[in-house]
């Protein structure tokens, strides 16, 4: 009796071993398992799908940034040809004013302007829009502003007009793509010789001194095309810009030749006796501007610092 009971539950027991040793399954199971990997590489493949599809999706919501204008330009038809006086005159423009903190060939300067060459801003703008934003500047403060440097309204150069600006922007479509720019003349200085106001101005406060009155003329009309973007008129100083030059301390310690060196030098913000943390360019960003003209510029400076100006003061 015992053994009979036992005998059936010990020969399962060694059919489940035999089964499960040599992977042999009882009839109904290898249908079960069949069914159970089906659905498995189904739900991967319909997971896989939706994986594609929603990546198609996410890119034709948010396309890739376009490449940048640069980038697209060798494979896009050259724009036409631009008109030569136009863009003479922008070249010089833009030399003369924008290069201070963008530099001569637009490419932008460290912590002063950005590149205009490399700008999408620009390339996606239209010309009369780029002139009503050159006119403007944009703010330090302005939420749009990416360098915390103030663009100032027309490059700080209150005496540009209107057309001025257009022909500037002009020469930034050049610059952008340089296979429309013409062969162009040599640079035009963009400072118009003084007027007869300015001139008996300059007398007055060269004492009477016309030699002098004639350098203080020519330096004030200089100033106030390159300098004055960054230090305002009459060298008050622009915040986030340059600083102010009338009343300066550091001018009135200098002599004539050591400003001469210190502006043809200028200030990087790496060095130590920089306090503003940027950077006045050599020649102010000017490179057309000579050594003569720079001592015009300087006895232009003496006027400024609310002392009367002394004989040995006189340039040249
Ligand atoms: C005193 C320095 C200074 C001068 C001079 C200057 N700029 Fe700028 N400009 C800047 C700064 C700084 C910016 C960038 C502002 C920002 O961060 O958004 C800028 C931005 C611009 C932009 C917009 C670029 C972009 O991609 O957003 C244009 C266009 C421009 N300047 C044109 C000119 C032109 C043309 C002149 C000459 C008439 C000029 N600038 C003179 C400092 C200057
Ligand atoms: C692109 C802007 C820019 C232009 C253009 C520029 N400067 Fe400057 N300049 C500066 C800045 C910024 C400083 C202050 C640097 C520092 O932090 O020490 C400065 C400083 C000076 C100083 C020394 C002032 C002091 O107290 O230490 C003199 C002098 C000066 N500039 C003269 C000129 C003259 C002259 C021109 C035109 C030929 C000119 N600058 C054009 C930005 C400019």
């Amino acid at each position: 009796m015992m053994t009979t009971a036992t005998q059936p539950a010990r020969l399962d027991a060694q059919d489940e071993f035999v089964s499960e040793f040599t992977g042999t399954e009882s009839r109904a199971e290898p249908a079960a398992l069949f069914w159970a990997a089906s659905v498995i590489a189904a739900v991967l493949a319909a997971w896989g799908v939706a994986l594609y599809l929603g990546t198609l999706l996410s890119e034709w919501q948010t396309p890739r940034p376009r490449p940048a204008y640069h980038e697209r330009l060798a494979g896009l038809p050259a724009g036409p040809s631009l008109e030569l006086a136009g863009a003479a005159r922008g070249r010089d423009i833009f030399v003369q004013v924008c290069a201070a903190c963008h530099g001569p060939a637009g490419l932008g300067l460290q912590g002063l302007g950005k590149s205009l060459v490399h700008s999408d801003f620009v390339a996606d703008s239209a010309d009369a829009a780029l002139v009503e934003f050159i006119t403007r500047g944009r703010e330090a403060s302005d939420p749009t502003n990416t360098t915390k440097v103030a663009m100032p309204p027309k490059g700080g150069n209150p005496s540009l007009e209107e057309s001025d600006l257009a022909a500037v922007v002009m020469y930034l479509r050049g610059l952008q793509d340089p296979r429309r720019l013409p062969t162009l003349p040599p640079m035009a200085s963009i400072a118009k010789p003084p007027s007869a106001d300015e001139k008996a101005a300059a007398l007055e406060v060269a004492g009477g001194d016309a030699e002098l009155a004639g350098y203080i003329a020519s330096g004030t009309k200089l100033f106030n095309s390159t300098c004055i973007a960054c230090h305002g008129p009459g060298g008050v100083g622009i915040q986030g810009n340059g600083k102010m030059l009338a009343k300066n301390d550091f001018i009135k310690s200098q002599t004539d030749d050591q400003l001469l060196a210190f502006v043809k030098h200028g200030r990087d913000p790496s060095d130590p006796k920089n306090t503003t943390g940027i950077a006045m360019p050599p020649k102010g960003g000017n490179p057309a501007l000579s050594d003569d003209d720079l001592l015009d510029v300087i006895s232009y400076l003496r006027t400024l610092q609310g002392v009367p100006l002394k004989k040995a003061e006189s340039p040249k």
